[in-house]
């Protein structure tokens, strides 16, 4: 069946629930039983509907155990739903799973697979000829590829003798080098080094924009990640979508309070900012090295600005410095989900 809507990716009231399997609690030396505990069923999403366009680089930003990696794998074909309907590329995942696949990659920043005895290129290489590409264009990718993600003085280093951080890499040049119209990235920087993250994220955010028709899915339990990459967000919990918009809407949605930071002449008299109408907390610390006072207001909208700065400047205090600041995702996620995400 036909998705009617031409998204890169839609589910419809997706669910997922794994049955109860058991779990060894630990091990009890031999003669002895063993406690097995029996865990009821997990529904690791929980009708979860959304629409990704094509073009889009979609984030999901949930804590762990959210299902994330379940929904990736149901849209890339390894698990199938539950209940609810994922279509990919137009075709549903359940039903019509062989073009998908033509289309689509995935790479999860966790994995380490890779075969140890062959070079980090010929393993890239290898992956490739399993979805056909010509190997000439192939080994002009995986060369390009390579001097991008800082690989290429690797390139005949056996993978079991890269380093995780480099395993990774070669991770995801195999997800480029298909050359996929939908790429599914599951926590793609994962515990790699500032340098090497950046290298990545910077890379997926030129492959969806400079290119027509490219879409990206991608996870991560990082903030600032999913702020400074995604065109769109959902926020996941307990397999279900809390909430997907722009990450500026998403701030948006939550400023309710604007927070604003002064540093000012040191001054005697704070009283007059106590009664002030819009000023719901305010506090006062002074830096009496410097002869400065740091004043930092909670407003419920901007209005109060003006009065607080009159006020400073009558008392014959200049004011050297006014900051104001903005809400993070990580206060959008805590409003939304009760808890931050680590
Ligand atoms: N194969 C499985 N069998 C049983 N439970 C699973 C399985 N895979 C995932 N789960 C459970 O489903 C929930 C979602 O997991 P997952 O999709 O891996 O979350 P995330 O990727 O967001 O960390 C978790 O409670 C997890 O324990
Ligand atoms: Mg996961």
């Amino acid at each position: 069946m036909q998705s009617p809507m031409t998204y890169a990716v839609e589910t419809r009231d997706l669910t997922r629930i794994f049955a109860g399997k058991k779990k060894r609690r630990f091990r009890r030396k031999a003669g002895s039983n063993g406690s097995e505990d029996s865990l009821g069923p997990v529904t690791a999403l929980d009708g979860v509907s959304l629409g990704i366009k094509e073009g889009e680089l979609f984030g999901m930003l949930g804590p762990n155990g959210a299902g994330k990696t379940t929904l990736i794998k149901i849209l890339a074909t390894l698990l199938l739903p539950t209940a609810g309907q994922a279509f990919v590329a137009g075709h549903d995942v359940a039903k019509d799973p062989f073009p998908i696949r033509q289309r689509i990659n995935m790479v999860s920043g966790g994995e380490t697979s890779g075969y140890g005895l062959l070079t980090a290129r010929e393993n890239i290489w290898m992956f490739s000829q399993f979805y056909g590409v010509p190997s000439k264009v192939s080994k002009e990718r995986i060369d390009d590829l390579m001097h991008i993600f800082g690989l290429w003085d690797k390139r005949d280093a056996k993978v079991r003798m890269l380093s995780t951080g480099q395993r990774q890499k070669m991770n995801m040049i195999r997800g480029f080098v298909t050359d996929p119209d939908i790429l599914f990235l599951d926590e793609p920087t994962l515990g790699l080094d500032v340098n090497a993250a950046r290298v990545i994220r910077e890379y997926v955010m030129n492959w969806v924009r400079k290119r027509a028709g490219k879409t990206v899915l991608l996870t991560s339990h990082y903030m600032a990640e999913a702020d400074q990459m995604c065109d769109r967000i959902a926020i996941i919990d307990k397999g279900r979508i809390l909430a997907c918009d722009t990450p500026a809407n998403l701030k948006r949605m939550i400023r309710t309070e604007t927070t604003f930071q002064l540093e000012v002449d040191t001054i005697r008299d704070t009283t007059s900012f106590v009664g002030l109408r819009g000023v719901k907390n305010f506090s006062h610390k002074d830096d009496i090295s410097k002869n400065r006072s740091h004043l930092t207001f909670i407003l419920e909208d901007e209005g109060p600005v003006a009065e607080i700065l009159s006020s400073i400047t009558s008392q014959g205090a200049k004011v050297h410095s006014l900051q104001k600041s903005e809400p993070t995702l990580e206060d959008v996620f805590i409003s939304m989900v009760g808890r931050g995400l680590d």
